[in-house]
């Protein structure tokens, strides 16, 4: 038995490279620029190497309806979240349909090109309760959706150049990279993790958990765009480290990074962080409590409820559900509300935010919560931060 699909049975490879990429670039400087984001000089990336398979480029008008609507492409494959090319009306009132513009990112590099197949207005409001199910400005990705400009350029891409990691490389890899290491060591069931924070005592029990009964884990760490006051990805990725390296039995996990952007959409981006780890090649998913969530917009099992939507050969990755989990002193061990009987007294429970105040104290919050080397790296990794090195 092979790997599993990628969504939509093929994976998008839309990079080009040598003599080829080299006659890209000196054709897309005489190109329209049009000047990309940070966040979609991300999502140009993972479109172009298949991450977001079967994704060929920027959502035009009627996938971005049916995906806001239904959570499907307009072919009719499941897709939760559009990703879309935002451009202020001046622009999108000056590109032509079937015209090929160039990517050009802050910096001045070309990024990639884009054949533009739909100019639209995108009503953003409509977008936000789609796919956030609020309009509610509080919310960090509404925040930022009804910030972008209000058209959107659809179409499919061709990636000619990427940003380098600053630290971290070895850890960058893509689906291609992926699906050969995890057919190499011959595992058939792989299960995929995500994660915006560090591995807690709870993450590290759900996944040893989900461990027992796959061949692998994939600890696959969003490291893309995150909210302010989330743990610097830099100081996660040392943090990580030293986990995997004390804690988890090295044949069975591997570990590399999602450089995406994260949406804080809770159920929408469970899905979409599901089929995600597909392409990657994973079989399973975990969805534990309040995936993706951000304050008190979800409530804490809906992300796993919405896979209720769609049938097991259409997702094609199986999640992992599991109950909000815990130490419990009186069980003398991890365990979640599916397993502990007994009263909330007796469980550690600590919210982000109280974590990270514990932290940026320079207190190791209580074993039972945090593992002592974990926190001791980001002890430091947040004195760092606040003194700006
Ligand atoms: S997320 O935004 O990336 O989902 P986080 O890093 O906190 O946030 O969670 C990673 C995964 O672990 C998610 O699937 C989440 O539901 C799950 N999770 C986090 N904490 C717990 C917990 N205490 N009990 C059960 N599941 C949890």
């Amino acid at each position: 038995m092979g790997l599993i699909a990628p969504h939509g049975g093929q994976l998008v490879q839309r990079q080009l490279t040598g003599q080829a990429r080299t006659e890209a670039l000196r054709e897309a400087a005489g190109l329209r620029k049009i000047i990309i984001s940070n966040w979609t000089r991300s999502d140009l990336e993972l479109i172009g190497v298949g991450v977001f398979s079967p994704l060929t480029g920027f959502a035009n008008e009627e996938d971005w309806k049916r995906i806001v609507e239904e959570m499907r492409l307009a072919n009719g494959l499941v897709w939760s979240i559009p990703v879309t090319l935002p451009v202020p009306e001046d622009v999108a009132k000056s590109v032509k349909v079937g015209e090929t513009v160039a990517l050009v990112g802050e910096d001045g590099v070309t990024y990639g090109t884009l054949q533009v197949e739909d100019v639209y207005a995108a009503d953003k409001r409509f977008e936000a309760a789609g796919v956030y199910g609020t309009t509610d400005e509080a919310h960090p990705g509404v925040a930022r959706l009804l910030k972008q400009p209000g058209y959107h350029l659809g179409g499919p891409i061709t990636l000619l150049n990427r940003k380098q990691p600053e630290e971290f490389a070895e850890f960058y890899l893509d689906p291609v990279q992926t699906r050969a290491a995890f057919e190499a060591r011959g595992w058939r069931t792989v299960v995929g993790f995500q994660t915006r924070n560090p591995v807690h005592r709870a993450h590290e029990y759900i996944q040893k958990t989900a461990l027992e009964t796959v061949d692998a884990l994939f600890l696959n760490p969003l490291v893309g765009e995150t909210k302010a006051d989330d743990i610097p990805a830099d100081v996660r990725m040392r943090s990580y480290q030293v986990l995997l390296d004390l804690y988890y039995p090295k044949d069975r996990v591997f570990f590399a990074v999602y450089p995406a952007a994260m949406r804080y959409a809770g159920p929408r981006e469970a899905i979409f962080h599901a089929l995600v780890r597909k392409n990657f090649g994973c079989t399973h998913f975990i969805v534990g409590r309040d995936h993706a969530g951000v304050g008190n917009y979800y409530g804490t099992y809906d992300a796993q409820h919405i896979f209720r939507n769609f049938s097991p050969e259409e997702l094609g990755i199986q999640p992992m559900f599991f109950e909000n989990s815990f130490y419990c002193e009186k069980c003398d061990g991890m365990a979640s509300e599916k397993t502990c009987p007994h009263d909330a007294q007796y469980r550690y429970i600590l919210s982000g935010t109280k974590v990270r105040q514990i932290l940026r104290s320079g207190e190791r919050p209580s074993p039972k919560f945090t593992r002592p080397e974990v926190a001791d790296v980001l002890i430091e990794g947040l004195a760092e931060v606040k003194m700006g090195v």
